[in-house]
C-alpha cells in the first residue's frame, strides 16, 4: 500500500487517432489530492466536535434513563398507566438508539483517521507456467482413474448417475396419474358424517347433550363409530375430513338465519378443516367469535356462517347442520353439503 499521489490533470489526451482504444487514448487521471477536513487542521474544530459528540452520547444515556424511569413510574395497572407507559419508555428506547448511533457517525466522520490509500492491484492472472502445470496435473488425474480405458466403469456410472432422477418421477407421478382412485372433490365430499350420526368428543369419545354445551365454550368433534365405520387403515383419514368444531354462542348473536337454521338452540357445528390448505383450524376467540387457522392466519367469522374475514382462505368452513336426538344428544341433520378442506381442486 502506498499513500496517495497528488493530484493529476484531469483526462490528457494523448493526440491518438479516433478509433483508437480508451488505454491509449488517456492518461491516468490519478485520485483527487486528500481534501483535509477542518478537524484535522483545526484545533479549537476538533475539540468542539469532540464536545458535538460527546453530547450526543450523553442524550442517548439520558433515554436509557428516562426508559427506567418510565418502566417503573407507570406500573401497568391502569389504561392511563398504559399509555404513558408505551409512549415514555418508548421515547427513551428511541433517543437511546438514535443518540449512539448519530454520536458514532458525527464520531467517524469528524474525528477518525482520514487517510486515503491506494493498493495497487496485483496480477490476477497465473502465469503461462502456472496454467501448463495445472493442466498437466489434470490430465495426469485424468488418465490415473481410468475412464479412458475402462469403459465398462464409465458406462455404469453413466446409467447409475441418469437413473438417480428415476425415484423423483416415479414419486411425484401420483400428482398426475390416478388410477382407479376417485377425483380429490368426492373424496373429499363424502365424509362419515350422515343424518342421524351423533357427535361425540375428541378423543374421549363421549356423546354431547346440547344442555350441557356451555355458552362460550368450544369442542373438538368426530362422528361416533369412527373407528368401526372405517376400513382398516382409514381412521386417519376419515378423522381428518370428519373432524368439527362445536361452538355455543348466544342465539342473538348468530347474524346468519341459515347458520342459526343449521344450528340448535345457539350451538354450531363447523368442518375444523380449513379451507385454504386443509391444516385444522383450531384457535377460537370466544370475545370475537373468531376461528383462526395457525398455518397461514386466514380467519373465519363464526358469527355469519364462518366466512372469511382474512388470509388466504377462499370460501367458508362448511357448516355440519345438527339437531337432537330423543335423549338429547346432539346429532347430524344430514352429511356435510358441501365438500371439506382445501378448495384449491377443481370443483363440481
Ligand atoms: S391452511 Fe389455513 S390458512 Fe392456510
Amino acid at each position: 500500500m502506498q499513500a496517495a499521489a497528488g493530484y493529476a490533470p484531469h483526462g490528457t489526451e494523448t493526440g491518438a487517432e479516433p478509433g483508437q482504444g480508451l488505454a491509449t487514448r488517456f492518461t491516468d487521471p490519478g485520485v483527487p489530492a486528500h481534501v483535509h477536513r477542518l478537524t484535522d487542521i483545526d484545533r479549537k474544530a476538533a475539540k468542539r466536535a469532540e464536545r458535538q459528540v460527546s453530547f450526543l452520547f450523553l442524550l442517548s444515556f439520558l433515554g436509557t434513563v428516562l426508559f427506567v424511569v418510565a418502566y417503573f413510574a407507570f406500573p401497568l395497572t391502569s389504561g392511563e398507566n398504559l399509555v404513558y407507559s408505551r409512549l415514555l419508555t418508548g421515547l427513551g428506547l428511541a433517543m437511546a438508539l438514535f443518540f449512539i448511533g448519530a454520536g458514532a457517525v458525527h464520531w467517524a466522520k469528524k474525528l477518525m483517521p482520514d487517510d486515503e490509500v491506494v493498493e495497487e492491484r496485483h496480477v490476477v492472472a497465473s502465469s503461462d507456467e502456472d496454467r501448463a502445470e495445472a493442466a498437466e496435473v489434470l490430465r495426469q488425474g485424468g488418465e490415473a482413474t481410468g475412464f479412458g480405458r475402462r469403459k465398462m466403469i464409465w458406462g455404469s456410472l453413466t446409467a447409475s448417475l441418469g437413473a438417480l432422477g428415476i425415484p423423483a418421477v416415479v414419486s411425484l407421478r401420483d400428482t398426475w396419474i390416478r388410477g382407479d382412485a376417485p377425483p380429490p372433490y368426492e373424496i373429499i365430499s363424502e365424509t362419515l358424517w350422515q343424518e342421524g350420526t351423533r357427535l361425540v368428543t375428541d378423543p374421549a369419545g363421549l356423546p354431547i347433550r346440547a344442555d350441557e354445551v356451555a355458552i362460550g365454550s368450544v369442542v373438538h368433534v368426530l362422528p361416533e363409530g369412527l373407528e368401526e365405520d372405517s376400513a382398516e387403515g382409514e381412521v386417519l383419514n376419515e378423522k381428518a375430513k370428519a373432524s368439527v368444531l362445536l361452538m355455543r354462542l348466544e342465539v342473538e348473536e348468530i347474524l346468519s338465519e341459515k347458520e342459526q337454521e343449521w344450528g340448535y338452540n345457539g350451538i354450531v357445528a363447523y368442518s375444523k378443516i380449513c379451507t385454504h390448505m386443509g391444516c385444522p383450524v383450531a384457535l377460537y376467540e370466544q370475545q370475537t367469535h373468531h376461528l383462526l387457522c395457525p398455518c397461514h392466519q386466514s380467519t373465519f367469522d363464526v358469527t355469519e356462517d364462518a366466512k372469511v374475514i382474512f388470509g388466504p382462505a377462499a370460501r367458508p368452513l362448511p357448516q355440519l347442520a345438527i339437531s337432537v336426538d330423543e335423549e338429547g344428544y346432539l346429532v347430524a341433520r344430514q352429511p356435510f353439503q358441501e365438500p371439506v378442506g382445501p378448495s384449491f381442486w377443481e370443483r363440481g
